[in-house]
């Protein structure tokens, strides 16, 4: 299967890179390759690419299209939440940038074993790295009826969670939820017809937020966001794009900490705890996408990019 995916905020998040062809920077989020071909056209034979993803069936697809570029590569199947190690193991001590593009690929979507699509019928899957041993066949058939309402109200801002998940245990009580096909039946039957016909695809928010508890993606982030910070060289940059306003919360509280740091109380005149900004904002509001990405490409919809970059010593 051919792996297709149109990178979001594209130029926005290589412009913002600042690459230098001698660098060493790193994909935390490979996918099909698209933000690594643009850092990799940009490195020159000194420089070094790290692509890391969780999914072996990327990491194959973009070792596949960036073949062609001059820069050192290095491929690491792990999760990016284990960047210091990662970096550890290469004997690399800094990088001079970072990207990570959030959420699943239009190609992980599109196949439909792997249980992430409501259009296609397969079994309840969505695992990104098929190690894990969380599926969403557990989480749906094996979760408590309230941990279900909260993951669906939290992950899915879904306002029908409370009647989706005592849809879901009264099916499950008759017999185990076993493909993406039955769980869509539960969740159309839960809401009502009125509420279907308006908006998009009823199982669109329950589906999204069962992959992102199966793949636990909000505790990688929270992790990871700060780990990314410190690996950073003087002037290094780190990209985020994020797809959920939880995302993007966490990602602007992270660098906010790292912004802002002092922990004195507010009524202090003067600083006295010494915790100094390693970090400064590149923008102080997220980039959008364009409106002529979202009319070509209508995932970029939620995409929010920040940046920021690390501040000499
Ligand atoms: C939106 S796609 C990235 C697309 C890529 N930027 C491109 O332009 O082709 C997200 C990718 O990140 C991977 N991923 C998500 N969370 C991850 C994690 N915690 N660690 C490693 N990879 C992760 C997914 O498997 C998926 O391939």
């Amino acid at each position: 299967m051919e792996f297709k995916h149109t990178s979001v905020l594209f130029s926005e998040t290589i412009k913002n890179l600042n690459i230098s062809p001698e660098g060493t920077y790193v994909d935390g989020t490979l996918g099909g390759g698209g933000h690594a071909s643009g850092i990799c056209e940009r490195l020159g034979e000194n420089g070094i690419f790290i692509g890391i993803d969780r999914d072996e069936d990327a990491i194959n697809a973009a070792q596949e299209r960036l073949k062609g570029h001059s820069c050192s590569k290095i491929y690491v199947r792990d999760n990016y939440s284990n960047i210091k190690s990662i970096l550890e193991e290469q004997g690399i001590s800094e990088i001079q940038g970072a990207v990570l593009d959030l959420g699943v690929s239009s190609f992980q979507l599109d196949n439909s074993e792997r249980g992430f699509s409501y259009m296609q019928d397969a079994p309840l899957d969505m695992r990104m790295s098929r190690d894990d041993s969380l599926t969403a066949d557990i989480v749906v058939n094996e979760y408590e009826q309230k941990e279900l309402t909260e993951l669906i109200k939290k992950y899915g801002e879904e306002r029908w969670a409370s009647r989706i998940s005592e849809f879901i245990v009264k099916e499950r009580k008759k017999q185990r939820i076993r493909t993406t096909g039955e769980l869509v039946n539960v969740i159309k039957a839960a809401i009502p017809a009125s509420a279907r016909r308006e908006g998009p695809h009823p199982a669109k928010r329950t589906f999204q937020a069962i992959r992102i508890e199966v793949n636990d993606e909000l505790g990688q982030l929270e992790r990871a966001a700060s780990e990314f910070i410190d690996v950073l060289g003087e002037g290094g940059r780190l990209c985020i794009i994020t797809f959920h306003s939880l995302e993007d919360r966490i990602v602007k509280e992270a660098f906010q900490r790292r912004v802002n740091p002092c922990t004195c109380p507010k009524e202090f005149p003067i600083c006295t705890c010494g915790k100094k900004p390693d970090v400064k904002k590149i923008s102080g509001k997220p980039i959008l996408p364009s409106p002529q990405e979202l009319e070509m490409n209508p995932r970029a919809r939620s995409a929010k990019l920040r940046v920021i970059e690390k501040k000499l010593r």
